[in-house]
């Protein structure tokens, strides 16, 4: 079975201050429990701190983003080699943001991935369509699409490394969240679509994450299906009271499978 991991993605928030009082939160929450996964990625400038903070414990630390260069003229960019320094174990690559806004493409996020498994990163692999797309009926086209462009030429056993993230686009930061049948729905494809590159027992043990307004209130709806992997949690991995319940919720569902005896 799929252990399930529940990874916080802060963006661009909170200050250092804020940042050191909720990793001690968690870290003390987290203390003695280990049914669930989870990592934190704060903005670079906290790496270092909170790697320090975290060395001890049972969360992961991650970056958000990552050149694919080790070292040169890449004004305002940061190497995989830093990041191995400051004990950085993941790293998310291709986030809809990164793409939007800073517009990288599919094939700058295949050349991070790649380079992100060179160095003995977790790359957390982000895909996702728009509103136009998922209205169109284009998602799982443009979702398979984006898998296929970001894991080109590499290995089964590196395709094996990797956590995917669904995000939709439209449901992330709105409040509109996909349904957990829907998202279950293209998660189900991403997971046959790795097993045709790969295989599948490959397949079987990649992890794959929804993404988008997950709140504890709403998160129960998608965890409770069996390709839903856990959640790339934004706004509400920033409120420690909220991110916990989400934790929670991912390790009841643990149990939950493991009473069922549904081997995954
Ligand atoms: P929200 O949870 O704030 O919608 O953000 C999701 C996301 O983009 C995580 O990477």
């Amino acid at each position: 079975m799929r252990k399930k991991f529940i990874i916080g993605n802060w963006k661009m928030n909170l200050t250092l201050g804020e940042a050191q009082d909720l990793v001690f939160k968690l870290k003390n929450f987290m203390k003695g429990k280990n049914s669930t996964d989870v990592a934190v990625c704060p903005p670079y400038t906290y790496l270092l701190t909170l790697s320090n903070i975290l060395k001890d414990s049972n969360i992961l630390i991650g970056a958000q983003n990552m050149f694919h260069k080790e070292e040169g003229a890449f004004t305002g960019e940061i190497s995989p080699v830093m990041l191995k320094d400051l004990n950085v174990i993941m790293v998310i690559l291709g986030h809809s943001e990164r793409r939007q806004i800073f517009h990288e493409t599919d094939q700058d996020v295949n050349l991070k991935i790649k380079c992100a498994l060179k160095f003995g990163f977790m790359p957390v692999f982000c895909v996702g369509e728009d509103f136009n797309t998922r209205e169109k009926g284009k998602a799982e086209d443009w979702v398979k699409n984006q898998i296929l462009e970001g894991i080109k030429d590499l290995k089964a056993e590196e395709i094996e490394k990797l956590i995917i993230a669904y995000e939709p686009i439209w449901a992330i930061g709105t409040g509109k969240i996909c349904s957990g049948e829907d998202a279950n729905k293209i998660i189900k494809m991403i997971r046959e679509t790795i097993k045709l590159k790969s295989n599948d027992s490959i397949a079987q043990k990649v992890r794959i994450l929804y993404g988008g307004s997950i709140k504890a209130s709403n998160f129960q709806e998608h965890i409770k299906y069996p390709d839903i992997d856990g959640g790339l949690v934004g706004g509400t991995s920033l409120i420690f009271e909220e991110f916990s319940k989400v934790i929670d919720l991912a390790s009841a569902s643990n149990v939950h499978a493991l009473h069922q005896s549904h081997p995954v």
